[in-house]
């Protein structure tokens, strides 16, 4: 083995077990994602504490939630290490869909004055992760969630380019369960040219007590606190 390759295998060891010491293993390719329903790139911070945007989508209540209850795993997770989080409400909020109108020019401010413009905007402008959390709704995101993401068309430019991740929970546990969504999440992160940092796709989570009985939890809290 000559040096190059020696330093290769050393460094991919190192990373393997540093990732399998966190819990987490990255998991890069369609097959392991389809079958574990998660994927995640380990620390993506370089150490460094970032801002995190959670938008929370299901309008049932905390305690009831089971996209809120991996929110709050993976929220708990990245304050353990560090980061700052911002979390929004979408479906608690005052929020309007947008009208096309486009006095924004897709660079500046929207008609609209309200939670989106005025709470979530500025906090998404300065953040370095933004986290999409949604319950499956007819194999797409929520209505509440779309709402928000359609407002982004007023900051296209400025919000391009940051971290992303999403966490879905659904009923079903057919491993096509998630596929739509799973390709608009990542149709919209190529769009925005975004770096995708981590997808949990909780299928068969479809009341409070089955996701609590599942590993998401756990792997949401290791996909945070590994950030
Ligand atoms: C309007 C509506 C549509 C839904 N559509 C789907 C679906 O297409 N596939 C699925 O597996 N579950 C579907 N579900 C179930 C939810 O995705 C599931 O119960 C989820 O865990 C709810 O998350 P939450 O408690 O965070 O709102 C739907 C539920 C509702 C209310």
């Amino acid at each position: 083995m000559n040096r190059r390759k020696f330093i290769k295998v050393v460094t991919f060891g190192a990373m393997a077990i540093y990732l399998s010491g966190c819990g987490l293993t990255a998991i890069e390719n369609d097959k392991n994602k389809k079958e574990s329903g998660v994927s995640a790139h380990g620390n993506v911070s370089g150490g460094k504490s970032m801002k995190i945007v959670v938008i929370n989508s299901s309008p049932h209540s905390e305690s009831q939630s089971t996209s809120r209850y991996l929110a709050q795993k993976f929220v708990d997770g990245a304050k353990s290490a560090g980061h700052e989080v911002f979390i929004f409400d979408a479906a608690n909020e005052k929020t309007n869909p947008c009208r096309g109108c486009d006095q924004c020019g897709m660079d500046g401010a929207c008609i609209f004055d309200d939670a989106i413009e005025n709470k979530l905007m500025p906090e998404m402008l300065k953040a370095d992760l933004l986290v999409l959390v949604t319950p499956l709704y007819y194999f797409g995101m929520s209505a509440q969630l779309k709402t928000v993401v359609d407002r982004f068309y007023a900051r296209t430019t400025k919000i391009s380019g940051k971290k992303s991740m999403i966490i879905a929970t659904a009923w079903n546990s057919a491993d096509w369960t998630m596929e739509a969504l799973q390709n608009h999440y990542e149709t919209l992160v190529r769009y925005m040219s975004w770096q995708d940092v981590g997808q949990i796709w909780a299928t068969g989570c479809g009341t409070r007590s089955m996701v609590e009985s599942s590993e998401f939890g756990d792997t949401a809290f290791k996909i945070g606190a590994a950030l």
